[in-house]
């Protein structure tokens, strides 16, 4: 693509521009589009409420640009290919031909539901291409998808229907995920139970399991299919959509105990994904990108379907889990597939990892060009080892960093043209203008400094809002230091101003590249009977990078502990879903608490990680006593 970014001088030049004359910057990015009408003025924001706005008044639909656009010339490329979780059973390849068929059916299929523009649809699907048809066929009709991921049980599903108020749900009988058969539709089906305010469920029917179907309510994807026209479907134009128009909601955890909806926008998003994905990666036309994330998560959203498909590119999606059936699973996929690109997370690579080599052994991985790790921060003996082993030296590694709220990747090098540098994000893309922050809230300037991540400027990909409530959105990303988003990481920025994203600064964990916020797991472990309170830490995990640490406080000496602490995980899984089970749950008389009450979780994340040398000072509790008693009972 023109915008494709070819050597570290031009990089540096391209960045001095988007910093000097950002619009004039995005105004030619966005020109390689497909517009229904052009906007007529680049952007509007200001961070203090917030209001960020970009190309305004251009009207477009983001499926144009991922599907119609292509299909003179790449109709007969393969769009998606599909891996599914048994060997045994078939891929699939869909071309942008077919995937065109597929878009424009199931989008003729959601309009004869009913569904509307501005709809909110709830997509808890497993990861098959219908998933992605799906989405894409919301965004046909401008409906605002909410992809769930499968690991949420059905009362998290229930908060955000009822967050989000989606009267509609595309899901499936169930998914296979390894060895697990998932019942989709049930928890569908529980998660329903409080929210009356659902009109249909279109299932997808995957797995055969036995599922309920509500008359009137649920509908099979496969009969509703049957009542679409094919010519009207394939002459039915897609929704025009205002620049600014949301696109989709993804729900993230923050350090509050409810999820948030995040929101983007249809024409800024798009414009990212695609800019941040040919760059980063440095896509080359034909190329097989394979992306090991969910679709329920950002980077599913926007580098397996709308950054991927922007660009014309093949995008290989599967539905399985990197050790099933056996941890030589993504190597096959490489060599069946002759994968260019693989993009992964550190906690699968470090999964594989603990198998050694034996499962690479006789794979042939020389069709990989560049390998991509994202969700976390990578440890440098993950680094190397995915080097060494996986891309044999001479592929580039880039080192991803975003965040739900930010649509694309914000800092990262790009493969082959800007350095690595093993465990660190290195450089801003084009358009993104860091920010190290100090408590006090002045700027932290010049190299070999640490402080907290914020981003100056506005991206066309940065999120609108947090859904229906955008207070909250103030609060969490904007009030916090003036003029700023602020991520909410810790980062290090080195002698030559390449940055190193350390963690979270707030109480939000990263367990597998998954963000969970410690006052939810809390929230959801208080109710179950005979709990008191608890406090929720993370320690360093080997393979999940963090591990689930909660100190529960019992109203009495429990008969059975193991049995106590079994009920304590069940209702986690029930409350949040399996992805938020506490690895370790220990019982204690106390907390630590100052005396205003606030829980001291420094000195509970000390002892989590067994570093009790380092506690510190204690004086200041309430009772300092507790900490001793912790620190013995220690698991
Ligand atoms: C963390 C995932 C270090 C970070 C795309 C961020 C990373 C959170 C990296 C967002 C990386 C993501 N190095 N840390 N390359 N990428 N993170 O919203 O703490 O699920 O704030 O988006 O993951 O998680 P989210």
């Amino acid at each position: 693509m023109a915008f494709q970014i070819k050597s570290y001088e031009e990089y540096k030049e391209v960045y001095a521009r988007s910093v000097a004359e950002p619009e004039a910057f995005w105004d030619d990015i966005a020109a390689n589009f497909y517009w229904r009408k052009k906007w007529n003025k680049t952007l509007q924001w200001n961070f203090k409420q917030p209001d960020v706005k970009w190309f305004i008044n251009g009207k477009l639909n983001i499926t144009e640009n991922c599907i119609d656009r292509h299909l003179a010339l790449l109709g007969d490329q393969p769009a998606i290919i599909w891996e599914p979780n048994s060997k045994d059973e078939p891929h699939k390849v869909i071309t942008y031909n077919e995937l065109h068929l597929q878009v424009t059916r199931f989008a003729q299929v959601l309009r004869n539901n009913g569904i509307q523009k501005g709809d909110r649809i709830c997509i808890y699907m497993g990861m098959i291409p219908e998933l992605a048809v799906a989405m894409l066929a919301c965004a046909r009709i401008g409906a605002i998808h909410s992809v769930i991921f499968g690991g949420f049980s059905a009362n998290s599903i229930a908060d955000r229907l009822q967050d989000a108020q989606a009267a509609h749900i595309i899901t499936c009988d169930g998914a296979y995920r390894g060895a697990k058969d998932i019942p989709l539709k049930n928890i569908i089906d529980d998660a329903l139970v409080s929210c009356p305010f659902v009109k249909k469920v279109i299932v997808y029917q995957r797995t055969h399991t036995p599922v309920s179907m509500i008359k009137g309510r649920d509908e099979w994807w496969h009969d509703e299919l049957q009542k679409v026209d094919d010519e009207t479907a394939g002459t039915t134009p897609a929704q025009e959509m205002d620049a600014e128009d949301p696109l989709f909601i993804l729900y993230t955890s923050g350090s509050t105990g409810k999820p948030k909806g995040v929101v983007h926008s249809s024409a800024g998003y798009m414009v990212y994904a695609t800019y941040s994905f040919v760059n980063v990666f440095q896509y080359q036309p034909g190329e097989i990108h394979f992306c090991t994330a969910d679709i329920g998560w950002i980077t599913g959203h926007s580098y397996i379907v709308y950054g991927v498909l922007c660009a014309g590119g093949t995008s290989l999606m599967y539905e399985g889990i990197p050790t099933f059936p056996d941890a030589g699973r993504l190597w096959d996929i490489v060599e069946k597939h002759k994968v260019n690109i693989l993009y992964t997370a550190p906690t699968a690579i470090r999964s594989l990892m603990a198998y050694g080599t034996p499962p690479i052994a006789g794979k042939d991985l020389s069709s990989l060009r560049v390998l991509g790790t994202v969700g976390e921060p990578i440890n440098e003996e993950a680094w190397h080892w995915y080097d060494e082993h996986i891309g044999k030296k001479r592929c580039p590694i880039v080192d991803t960093w975003f965040q739900t709220e930010n649509g694309g990747i914000l800092i990262s090098n790009m493969a082959g043209v800007t350095p690595a540098k093993p465990s660190y994000a290195t450089l801003p893309l084009p358009g993104i203008q860091p920010a190290l922050m100090d408590e006090q809230g002045n700027e932290i300037t010049g190299n070999s400094v640490s402080g907290n991540l914020c981003i100056k400027f506005p991206w066309p990909s940065i999120l609108r809002t947090t859904y229906g409530d955008h207070e909250r959105c103030r609060l969490n990303y904007f009030a916090t230091y003036h003029n700023m988003y602020f991520t909410g990481d810790g980062c290090y920025r080195d002698e030559n101003g390449f940055y190193r994203i350390t963690g979270r600064v707030d109480d939000v964990l990263n367990v597998s590249g998954h963000r969970i916020g410690t006052a939810e797991v809390e929230n959801a472990i208080n109710m179950q009977e005979g709990v008191l309170e608890s406090a929720v830490v993370g320690y360093h995990h080997d393979i999940k990078g963090q591990g689930i640490y909660a100190y529960v406080i019992l109203e009495k000496e429990p008969e059975d502990a193991p049995l106590m602490q079994a009920c304590i995980l069940q209702t986690v899984n029930r409350i949040i879903g399996p992805i938020a089970r506490p690895d370790k749950i220990q019982f204690v008389k106390g907390l630590p608490k100052t005396r205003s009450g606030k829980i001291m979780r420094r000195i509970l994340r000390k002892i989590a990680e067994g570093d009790m040398a380092n506690i510190g000072d204690t004086s200041t509790l309430l009772d300092p006593a507790v900490v001793e008693d912790i620190k013995t009972g220690k698991i």
